[in-house]
Order: C-alpha cells, then sequence, then structure tokens
C-alpha cells in the first residue's frame, strides 16, 4: 500500500518517504509520502485561493457536503475501521467506534449548515437594526494525535469547513494509513479543489511550518502537553487563535456505597479500552476505605483475565500500545511507582504476546500515595492506580488537586452526593455512574487547568474556535444617529 499528500485537489508523491507499520504484528503497513517544506507553503495558498470562493457558498450546502460525507463513511465504515485497527492497533469494536464518532460528527455538524446560530438585539435608535454573524476565520491548521485517528480530527475537520474555513490537516505519523483514507472520503464527497489539504510528514519540522505560516489564522491541537505548550506560545506571538487539548489524569471516584460489578465492568472498560490511550482514560481510581476490598479484589480478578493481542482478532479485549517508546515510556512510570512503594496487584511488565514487543500487560497498582509519580503524571497505557480516602470531600480534593482536569466520574447511588461532585469536581467532563471515557459529540469536550486553554470541541462551542464574530449595524433613518448621545433628550 502507498499513501499521498493531498493538496490543491491532488494527490502528492514527494522526493521522500516514511513508513507506517501494523503495531500488532510489527509489518509494514504502508510507504507514505513524506510532505517537505515546500508542500506546506502549497497547501496554505491553496486554501487561501480555495477560501475566497467557499467562505461564499452558502452554509446550507457547505453542511449538505457533510452529509454526503457521513454517508460515505457509514458505507466504508468497515473497510476504515479494519485500516484503523492495523495502522493504530485498537481493537476493531473500538475502531468502529472511532468511524462512528465521525459519522455523528458528519451529521451533526452538516446540520449546524442551517443554523450557525448569531442573534440580534434591540439597538438603542430609531430606525436602526443591529446583528451578530459568525464569519469564517479563514484558513486553518489541524494537528491530531494517532490515538483517535478518525474521530479526533473530524471534531475539528467539520466545524471547521461547516463555517466556511479552508483546512490544512497534519495527523500523527504514526497513523498516516487511515489518515488518507479518511481523505479520500472528502474527495470522493466532491469538496472542491483546495478547501481541504492533508500534509503527512514524521518529525517537528513541516508542523512548525504550518503553526507559524503567516496565511493560517488558526490552530487546532490535541495532543502533549509539551507539544501543545510550545504551539501555544508560537500562536500568542502570532496573534492567531489556537485551541489546545492536551493531557489528562482522569479519575473515578467510588464511593462506599457504590455497585461493586458496576465499577468493575466501567473501570475495565475506562482504564484498559485502547490500551488505556485515551486523553480521557482512566489512570486514578479513588476509593472509599469502607468498599475498597471489595472493589480492588473485583478488579483484580478480572483484570487478569483481559486478553491480549492483535486488535483484529474480535476476542480480543486489548490491542499493543502505538510503539517501542511508548512501551518504554510505560514501563518506566510502573518501575518509578515501584520505587516510590506503590503495590502491583496485576501486571507491571511488557507482555510477551507471540514475541511482539509492543504490547504492555494490563496493571493495576495499589496503595499509591498522594504526590507520588504514579498518582500525578499522565502515562498513556493501561496502568491504574488505585488510591484509598475517607469520605467524599477528601476524594474531590484528590481528583482537583490534579495538574489536569479532563474527566472525572463518580459512582455512588446517593442523590445528594452525586449532586455535590457534579457541582464541585473542576473538570470539562463529569459522569455519574459511569467511566471516565465516552463522551458523545453533541455537547462541548475539553478540559480545565493544564488539559487545555479554555476552548471546547464539538457540540456548538466548536464554532466558536472556527468563526469570528462579526458586530453589523444598519442605520436606516437617514439621518446621522449618535450612539450613547442622541438619544439622551434630558441633556440635549
Ligand atoms: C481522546 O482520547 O482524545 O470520550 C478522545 C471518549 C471518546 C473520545 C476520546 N469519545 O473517550
Amino acid at each position: 500500500m502507498e499513501f499521498q499528500n493531498y493538496i490543491n485537489g491532488k494527490w502528492v508523491r514527494g522526493k521522500n518517504t516514511f513508513q507506517t507499520i501494523n503495531p500488532a504484528n510489527e509489518e509494514l503497513l504502508a510507504e507514505i509520502a513524506q510532505a517537505e517544506m515546500a508542500d506546506v507553503d502549497a497547501a496554505v495558498h491553496a486554501a487561501t485561493e480555495a477560501f475566497k470562493s467557499w467562505r461564499l457558498v452558502p452554509a446550507p450546502l457547505r453542511g449538505e457536503l457533510l452529509f454526503k460525507i457521513g454517508d460515505i463513511l457509514k458505507q466504508k465504515k468497515e473497510e476504515l475501521a479494519r485500516l484503523l485497527t492495523q495502522d493504530m492497533g485498537k481493537v476493531i469494536s473500538e475502531a468502529r467506534g472511532d468511524v462512528q464518532e465521525a459519522i455523528d460528527m458528519a451529521y451533526f455538524m452538516g446540520g449546524e449548515g442551517r443554523r450557525l446560530l448569531g442573534y440580534t438585539a434591540p439597538v438603542e435608535m430609531p430606525n436602526k437594526f443591529g446583528m451578530a454573524v459568525r464569519d469564517p476565520a479563514g484558513v486553518v491548521g489541524l494537528i491530531t494525535p494517532w490515538n483517535f485517528p478518525v474521530a479526533v480530527p473530524s471534531w475539528k475537520i467539520f466545524p471547521a469547513l461547516v463555517a466556511g474555513n479552508t483546512v490544512i490537516w497534519k495527523p500523527s505519523p504514526e497513523t498516516p494509513a487511515i489518515s488518507a483514507a479518511f481523505v479520500k472520503v472528502f474527495e470522493d464527497a466532491g469538496l472542491p479543489t483546495g478547501v481541504f489539504n492533508l500534509i503527512l510528514a514524521p518529525g517537528v519540522e513541516v508542523a512548525k511550518r504550518l503553526v507559524s505560516h503567516p496565511g493560517v489564522r488558526v490552530l487546532s491541537f490535541t495532543g502533549s502537553t509539551l507539544t501543545g505548550r510550545a504551539i501555544g506560545e508560537t500562536a500568542a506571538r502570532l496573534n492567531k487563535k489556537v485551541s489546545l487539548e492536551m493531557g489528562g489524569k482522569n479519575a473515578i471516584i467510588v464511593m462506599d456505597d457504590a455497585n461493586v460489578e458496576l465499577v468493575t465492568d466501567a473501570t475495565l472498560w475506562a482504564a484498559f479500552g485502547t490500551s488505556g490511550q485515551r486523553c480521557t482514560a482512566a489512570s486514578r481510581l479513588i476509593v472509599q476505605k469502607g468498599i475498597a476490598d471489595k472493589v480492588k479484589e473485583s478488579l483484580a480478578e478480572r483484570t487478569k483475565k483481559l486478553r491480549l493481542g492483535d486488535g483484529l482478532d474480535p476476542r480480543v479485549e486489548i490491542g499493543p500500545v502505538i510503539n517501542k517508546a511508548a512501551i518504554d515510556r510505560i514501563h518506566n512510570f510502573v518501575q518509578m511507582g515501584q520505587k516510590e512503594g506503590a503495590r502491583a496487584l496485576v501486571g507491571g511488565s511488557v507482555a510477551d504476546v507471540n514475541g511482539k514487543e509492543f504490547f504492555y500487560s494490563q496493571t493495576l497498582f495499589d496503595e499509591v500515595q498522594p504526590g507520588s509519580t504514579l498518582e500525578a503524571e499522565e502515562i498513556f497505557g493501561p496502568v491504574l492506580s488505585i488510591i484509598e480516602v475517607n469520605s467524599l470531600e477528601e476524594a474531590i480534593e484528590v481528583n482537583n488537586r490534579s495538574q489536569y482536569g479532563l474527566s472525572t466520574s463518580i459512582f455512588t447511588q446517593d442523590v445528594n452526593r452525586a449532586f455535590t461532585a457534579m457541582r464541585d469536581i473542576f473538570s470539562g467532563l463529569v459522569y455519574i455512574n459511569h467511566g471516565t471515557t465516552g463522551a458523545e459529540i453533541q455537547f462541548p469536550f475539553g478540559g480545565v487547568r493544564g488539559t487545555g486553554n479554555g476552548h471546547r470541541e464539538a457540540g456548538q462551542a466548536a464554532l466558536e474556535v472556527f468563526t469570528e464574530w462579526k458586530s453589523i449595524y444598519v442605520d436606516y433613518s437617514g439621518k446621522l444617529q449618535r450612539a450613547q448621545i442622541d438619544n439622551r433628550e434630558e441633556e440635549m
């Protein structure tokens, strides 16, 4: 297989190629045309030209194109899901969910083509009218991670397009094959030339060029905190709008009245789904002392049984992690945890699956101390840390002192505790009696503190990132009416 860059409506080869491998078997999946600096410039040029006409296409028609994209994604769901699993490693049922999230987003944002709501408000002069409308921002640059190679890009691409922006997308070099296959859908739907451009490249240089290019007005990034901050700094110097979605250290809080079986089901899914490589993955289990032993026993027993392997095998529950560097990083955290006195109830080592190197065994740590590395740092792997607390207040306090604030869930059957938690948990997402993953696209997605910079993706909130407000005043009085002055009769 071979995949190329997509610039100004053409698939483009370069001088060089790079490779993507299937993390489950380490075999070559595809050769990828490597974009150079000049390709970024060409893409920005194409997007700038295309913006001139795309911004004038009536938004309902832009929305119809998204419906068409949704339809094609639906037809190709299985094919795309299989390629996604091969490129990224997640199990096939989750890959289908990844594609489904993009289908949902295409239809949701397609509908925005007939909304993109602005507003009118009364004005203070007679024979005058005021309104605020959403203008597209212009050319936008999108940089996305490998863990949700279809869903997360769709959260950025579809709102950007329906609002009338033109796009340059730089996906992770870990998942270029599924990225290019996704873009093929846009081409098949008939998106006009230059409106959408794809840049594939390893390393940081090409991404840096996109971030600092003067022709790019808005940047939207999902990925590591370190990279996000660097993008934010560059964007600030260049006066660009930038939306950042970064790390998480998500917690499940378990109160002593919780249903242990439900807690176990939900925790396994939230902690070990996608091999723990979701920004919403549960990484801490904050459990009240009265129920702690029962929860640990139930979790340990079920955690051990989870089956690792190639995600294309429908019996497999946990796939590989993305690459060898991830294995080393995860194992390093595990070793640090052990040094700090935490106790591994399950796992704690690199797993051997058919002699392949990219599998980490699902790991459950007990006796994790507040402030320790395991408690504080995002691991992005199948590692869950258990922290015991005495009360709801202490649980919320432990949750809120994290440097991140993306997703928190609480298990309780007491409505008073649930509402107190809903009010006092400082996270962008809160779940009651459900794990920390599984956000739906019609609601805002994003986090507080170190997770983000105050923007939200998905829902109508996404439009704030990709539009600029324009306030319009129409005076039909035929004379000069000075606002704030001429309507103050007593002062005249
Ligand atoms: C991510 O991990 O970056 O809520 C996104 C969820 C998914 C999206 C996760 N719908 O877990």
